[in-house]
């Protein structure tokens, strides 16, 4: 009987995710080795300090300060980065390439920022970047781009790729807990990245965002050209107000593709969406992500977006497809390394400016409580053609101002931004008016 062959692992990380795959990995060992027809053995793990009390244990000399020991070993084959990061990450990524060694990654800020550098780089080294766990945690969507539903041209791509921001707007729906509390219960329970900002500000799905469009599309959006905007500003009222109208707040990421105009905008913002869609019933650190393919229609994932199982599950589905291409068999069916592929897919797309993007919106004025405001606010959405859907008014408790919420009609980007700034100049403002997009799947 042919012996099998033994694929050996090193980690760099050994933080949440990295310990994750470790246990799991190790858990499962056998059953997983079945499957794949190959042993497996976890050599070495890195972090940057060894002495650090950590839930998972490893054997004596597995844990190393040293990130290059592992990169540079002639015995591992396949590298996990799990540091996270885009200098030094990147830095052994292309080392471990060039050592001939399959990785692994977590890291969608990597990917997002060098990942035309790092697929050329595996392909010019004739190994594989693998990339699952970057996108939407525990949801295989990288898989089912590449593979589920390779057969598809997809017009729309849109959700929730962000966990955290997901957990606080969903406390602040049903608990009415206000955004500063909510961050504060989120920072508590681990959920926020260490940089919080990628988090609040949109970027960390951003980033994901990029790589799906990357995916789908066969073009890398450099974060400078998207609609990058987070939940810093959304209100308990507005979430309210949301609902009373029908609808959830939620943080989506949308790639539409038009096919006639060859165009295709990416781009990451909070919106109101009907709720009685399936992704606005994505709650708490859920992910969701809905895909409109040509061939199969609308297909929807939901499932754990962030955490140490769920993304342990995905970078070991990853070891498992790095185990089946070091035996032998083909990569993915479209792979990072196929070029032409992706440059066929591209086809030149050209990315949709703000003037062609239109959707109906919310805004919240803040004005002075006096006659004629109200003609004023209309006569400068007239203006800028925009024509109202809904009006809200509420009195203060000061009685000198007022709160109005307004819902339109479908108006372009680029009319509500000019016609928000001429109402802020206006001596009525009192605040800086506020603006959500409403986001309609088929529009
Ligand atoms: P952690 O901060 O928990 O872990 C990072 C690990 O890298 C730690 O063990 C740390 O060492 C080690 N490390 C950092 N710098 C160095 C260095 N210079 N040399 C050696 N080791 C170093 O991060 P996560 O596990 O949460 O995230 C890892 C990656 O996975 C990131 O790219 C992240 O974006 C991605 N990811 C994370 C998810 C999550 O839910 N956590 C979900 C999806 C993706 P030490 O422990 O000693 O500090
Ligand atoms: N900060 C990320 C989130 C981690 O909350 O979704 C998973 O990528």
């Amino acid at each position: 009987m042919k012996s099998k062959r033994t694929i050996r692992i090193g980690i760099l990380g050994f933080g949440t995710v990295g310990q994750g795959v470790w246990k799991h990995l190790q858990a499962d060992l056998s059953a997983l080795e079945y499957r794949l027809g190959a042993k497996l053995e976890l050599v070495s793990a890195s972090a940057r300090d060894i002495t650090k009390q950590r839930d998972v244990q490893v054997g004596p000399g597995q844990l190393t300060d040293d990130n290059f020991s592992i990169v540079n070993d002639p015995q591992i084959d396949i590298v996990c980065e799990l540091i996270g990061g885009t200098t030094l990450a990147r830095e052994l990524t292309l080392q471990a390439f060039k050592n001939g060694k399959t990785v692994v990654t977590a890291n969608k800020a990597l990917i997002c920022e060098h990942g035309e550098e790092l697929f050329n780089a595996a392909r010019d080294c004739n190994t594989h970047y693998f990339f699952e766990a970057s996108v939407a945690g525990g949801i295989p969507i990288i898989k089912t781009l590449r593979e589920g539903l390779v057969a598809n041209r997809f017009s729309l791509i849109y959700g929730i790729l962000n966990g955290t921001t997901n957990y606080m707007l969903t406390r602040m729906e049903r608990e009415g807990i206000s955004y500063g509390d909510v961050l504060d219960q989120a920072r508590a329970l681990g959920y926020v990245e260490a940089d919080e900002s990628l988090d609040l500000d949109g970027y960390d799905a951003a980033h994901k965002a990029v790589i799906l469009a990357y995916l789908a599309h066969g073009r890398w959006v450099k974060l400078e050209e998207m609609v990058v905007e987070g939940i810093r500003d959304i209100t308990t009222g507005d979430i309210a107000y949301a609902k009373s109208l029908g609808y959830k707040i939620k943080l989506l990421a949308v790639i539409r593709r038009d096919f006639d105009k060859n165009a295709v905008s990416v781009r990451l913002h909070p919106a109101l969406i009907a709720k009685n869609e399936i992704i606005a019933q994505v709650d708490e650190v859920f992910n969701g992500i809905s895909l409109t393919g040509d061939v199969v229609g609308e297909t929807i994932l939901v499932g754990r977006g962030a955490g140490q199982d769920a993304t342990a599950s995905a970078v070991i589905s990853d070891i498992a497809d790095a185990v089946v291409a070091l035996l032998g068999a083909p990569p993915p069916v479209i792979s990072e390394e196929d070029e032409e592929t992706y440059k066929a897919l591209a086809d030149e797309v050209q990315l949709a400016g703000p003037e062609s993007v239109s959707s109906p919106y919310y805004i919240r004025l803040r004005v002075k409580d006096q006659p004629g405001v109200l003609a004023n606010i209309a006569k400068v959405f007239a203006d800028h053609s925009i024509s109202v859907a809904t009006m809200i008014q509420e009195e203060e408790s000061d009685s000198a101002s007022a709160r109005l919420i307004f819902t339109t009609h479908s108006a372009s980007e680029s009319n509500i931004e000019t016609a928000l700034k001429v109402i802020s100049e206006l001596d009525i403002s009192i605040d800086t008016p506020f603006r959500l997009r409403v986001f309609k799947p088929g529009k």
